[in-house]
């Protein structure tokens, strides 16, 4: 699998803070992580390398030069939210610019947090543009998180990198945690753990400013969200058999396979090893016919509450292999779907009743009718790579031919998704 996006972004921007040189392997190939290499470069950072092997020079804490221009973002969400934490911290303005999707995506959500750090940030009506009037001496806060969101927690801990005190994030439900993970690699102390928070049991992460990185050598695991579409294809079809090597296992990022463990599915983590700071594993798959849910016979497999943000990603691709088990799927609570690349629950819904299932929609979910016979159509991704690699599968396991239009949207996380998915599927 090509490097894991949300590590890579991560990588590329400790590694630009930082004094030294970083080497980064197996850095994604995806057009979200060329965004924040090309944001990097216009901050005055010296990048070298082909496209997956890099050297990062980086500027210090306090090297980044202003831009020139606007800093486009493209379809990138961590993009933008994990840069404005840096920007914030810098002493020149910035402008952070992204395509229609990413222009129409919330940004409140982390403007609010850096305003309460004493970053003046201008946006049109909470959304990209966004104008950064960063400087040095921002305040620490602590922060509980409104929505569960990695990149907002991330965003205020780079921009905690900046201040003179100890900024904290509490979060109530749990998030990917690689931003924690790469800082540690750096050298950056950052306290981790549990904590009761307002009665109920809760999460932090806290940093204390000013804080200096030094250079490390990182190699990026192979991306568990990208693989998640392998593996579902392989589990749903009869006969077949995978192995998906060097593959991401952060137990923050695993849930999707437990889900499919929970619908009776064969597929299994084996070889656990840790590399750069990140669990690393290799998943075997067998597809099987009839698969059950553990849930009783007719009612759907429930998918709500406090897992939701740490299955975001693989939600519209679940929904796809809901439509395939006895009882079909529920996924609730799942509102921010709305607000991701596309609405990724009307988009969703329409191309699974497009290809026959019975959808019904919820203003936080969607529930799918089980063993659906899905029959090949068109599909609209709504330019959202994620729907079309999750209809990708749908149309894996249709009868007849389905067309997936606008489908070369997959680059902006897995360029090579279908060279690769020919080359492990038999016709
Ligand atoms: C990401 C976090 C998630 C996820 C996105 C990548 C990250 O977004 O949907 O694809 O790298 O931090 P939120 O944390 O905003 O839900």
């Amino acid at each position: 699998m090509p490097g894991d996006k949300s590590i890579s972004h991560r990588a590329a921007l400790t590694a630009a803070l930082a004094d030294g040189t970083s080497s980064i392997r197996n850095f994604s190939t995806s057009a979200d992580c060329t965004a924040t290499l090309s944001c990097l470069a216009a901050l005055g950072v010296a990048i070298e390398g082909d496209n997956t092997a890099l050297a990062i020079n980086g500027a210090g804490i306090d090297g980044l030069r202003e831009s020139s221009g606007p800093l486009d973002c493209g379809n990138s969400g961590t993009t933008m939210r994990l840069l404005a934490g840096i920007l914030a911290g810098q002493d020149f303005k910035s402008t952070l610019t992204g395509d229609e999707s990413l222009s129409s995506r919330p940004m409140g959500r982390i403007i609010e947090p850096l305003q309460m750090m004493g970053a003046r940030i201008s946006s049109r009506d909470g959304r990209a543009p966004l104008v950064i009037h960063g400087h040095r001496k921002l305040n620490a806060i602590s922060y509980e998180l409104l929505v569960a969101s990695a990149q907002v927690k991330s965003c205020i801990l780079l921009a905690g990198l900046s201040t003179t005190g100890r900024t904290e994030v509490i979060e109530n439900e749990i998030t990917r945690d690689h931003t924690e993970r790469i800082l540690r690699s750096f050298g950056v102390q950052i306290e981790t753990g549990d904590a009761e928070h307002k009665g109920k049991n809760a999460r932090f992460a806290a940093v204390t400013g000013p804080a200096r990185l030094s250079s490390h050598n990182v190699s990026i695991p192979g991306d568990i969200s990208s693989a998640a579409y392998f593996i579902a294809a392989a589990a749903l079809l009869p006969g077949s058999s995978l192995e998906v090597s060097d593959v991401g296992v952060n137990p923050t990022r695993v849930l999707f396979l437990e889900q499919l463990r929970a619908l009776g599915l064969d597929v299994e983590i084996t070889k656990m090893q840790e590399d750069s700071n990140e669990p690393v594993g290799e998943i075997r798959v067998r597809g099987s016919a009839g698969h059950n849910s553990s849930s009783p016979s007719d009612s759907p497999l429930m998918i709500r509450g406090l897992i939701i943000p740490q299955l975001i990603d693989e939600l519209p691709l679940l929904a796809v292999v809901g439509s395939q088990i006895k009882g079909g799927i529920e996924i609730r609570n799942a509102a921010e779907l709305r607000v991701k690349e596309s609405d990724r629950i009307a988009a969703t819904a329409q191309n699974l009743r497009a290809l026959g299932a019975e959808v019904v929609e919820f203003d936080d979910g969607l529930r799918v009718g089980g063993e659906a016979r899905l029959r090949g159509a068109k599909v609209d991704p709504r330019g959202d790579h994620r729907i079309a690699m999750a209809f990708t599968v749908a149309a894996l396991l249709a009868e007849g031919e389905t067309e997936i239009t606008d489908s070369e949207c997959v680059a902006v996380s897995f360029p090579e998704f279908f060279e690769l998915l020919e080359s492990v599927v038999e016709r």
